[in-house]
């Protein structure tokens, strides 16, 4: 069986970037606070965007640095738990914003902050089946949408963003990594528009302690099938919930520090976009090189993980003209 690669990245934020101490105003809190338990200092939340238009906008520079026009893509996957509808699905809107054929698969994915690993996953095992090349694999949340502004345990921690990559079908490296879920309610939940509490609701020491377990399994499991060996995995890129969960799973399994890159700093944690954005980011600062090995993994709602190996045959475009380190 081919495996998967990603070949170039895109990313979309809001305009509106709210800093911690602005959260202040909502609920009683403090940067302090916010900083030292999460590691986020602000997150972005839409005010006229749109899970489409961030969806869009992030597909567009993934398309335009992976030097392909909309009618090369053979498959179109959103992980989003905050679609704008019902129906149609985000990626049946994409369908029509960027004319992508209508031959192909348009479909979204509901696996929370485990969606775009997911995503790359059905994707690897969809062009296979299909003998096609090249997917458009997207994260994107509005998170502000369901959060309740007087919650402080939740508000603080979630924003809005979306990630894109384009992905290739890649013969002969077969696909690596893990999917699993512990079905659960009580952890996290959110019932969503139309219901008495429409807002995310969380058990947050239980969802940390789901977090640091499971990522580290996953992790291990990704060393295991990838037969690449902790030491020798370039970066980890992680679902960014919370910048203790990342640091006690990277001291614990004895990960040089700069290997487990974050990006919470700025975005907060965006659930299915996170690991896209983070791909982009460490894109543009220059870190997907050709031959970088990345283990990349998800844990969220559902719960659900994931994990996936990525081998990047190319430099990926994102960090021209910019110090790359
Ligand atoms: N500002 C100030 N104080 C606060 C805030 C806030 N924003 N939120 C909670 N507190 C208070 C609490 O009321 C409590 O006060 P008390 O001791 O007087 O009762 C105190 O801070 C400690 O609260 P805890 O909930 O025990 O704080 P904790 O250290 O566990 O940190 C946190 C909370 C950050 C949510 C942590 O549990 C966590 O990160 N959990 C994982 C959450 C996560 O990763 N979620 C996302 C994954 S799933 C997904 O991505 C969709």
């Amino acid at each position: 069986m081919d495996g998967i690669r990603i070949i170039s990245t895109g990313k979309a934020l809001p305009e509106r970037k709210v800093p911690n101490a602005k959260m202040s105003s909502y609920v009683e809190t403090s940067d302090e606070w916010i900083s030292s338990r999460t590691g986020i200092k602000a997150r972005y939340f839409s005010e006229k965007e749109t899970s489409l238009s961030l969806s869009a906008d992030a597909a567009r520079q993934a398309l335009e640095r992976a030097g392909l026009s909309s009618e090369k893509i053979d498959l179109c996957i959103v992980a989003t738990i905050t679609p704008d509808y019902a129906t149609p699905s985000v990626s049946c809107l994409l369908q029509k914003e960027l004319g992508l054929r209508e031959d192909i698969p348009c479909f979204d994915i509901n696996a929370a902050c485990s969606g775009f690993v997911y995503a790359l996953h059905v994707a690897a095992h969809m062009m296979n089946g299909t003998g096609s090349r090249h997917a458009l694999v997207i994260g994107c949340e509005q998170l502000s949408r369901i959060l309740d502004l007087k919650d402080r345990s939740t508000c603080v921690l979630f924003g809005d963003g979306a990630g894109a990559c384009v992905a290739e079908r890649a013969p002969g490296i077969g696909i690596c990594g893990v999917l699993g879920a512990q079905g659960d309610r009580d952890a996290l939940h959110c019932c969503g528009q139309g219901r008495k509490d429409p807002f995310i609701r969380m058990d947050g020491r239980a969802v940390f302690r789901f977090a640091v377990t499971k990522l580290e399994e996953t992790l291990r499991e990704l060393e295991r099938c990838s037969g690449v060996p902790l030491e020798k995995v370039d970066y980890f890129a992680c679902h960014q919930a919370n910048e203790r969960i990342l640091r006690h799973v990277q001291r614990k399994m004895k990960i040089p520090e700069k290997k487990m890159v974050t990006c919470i700093a700025d975005y907060g944690n965006t659930s299915g976009a996170s690991i896209p954005i983070l791909l982009d980011e460490m894109a543009c600062r220059g870190l997907l090189k050709k031959g970088t090995k990345v283990f990349a993994a998800g844990f969220g709602g559902g719960l659900t993980y994931a994990g996936i190996y990525l081998e990047m045959d190319r430099d990926l475009p994102g960090a021209e003209g910019k110090e790359t380190s």
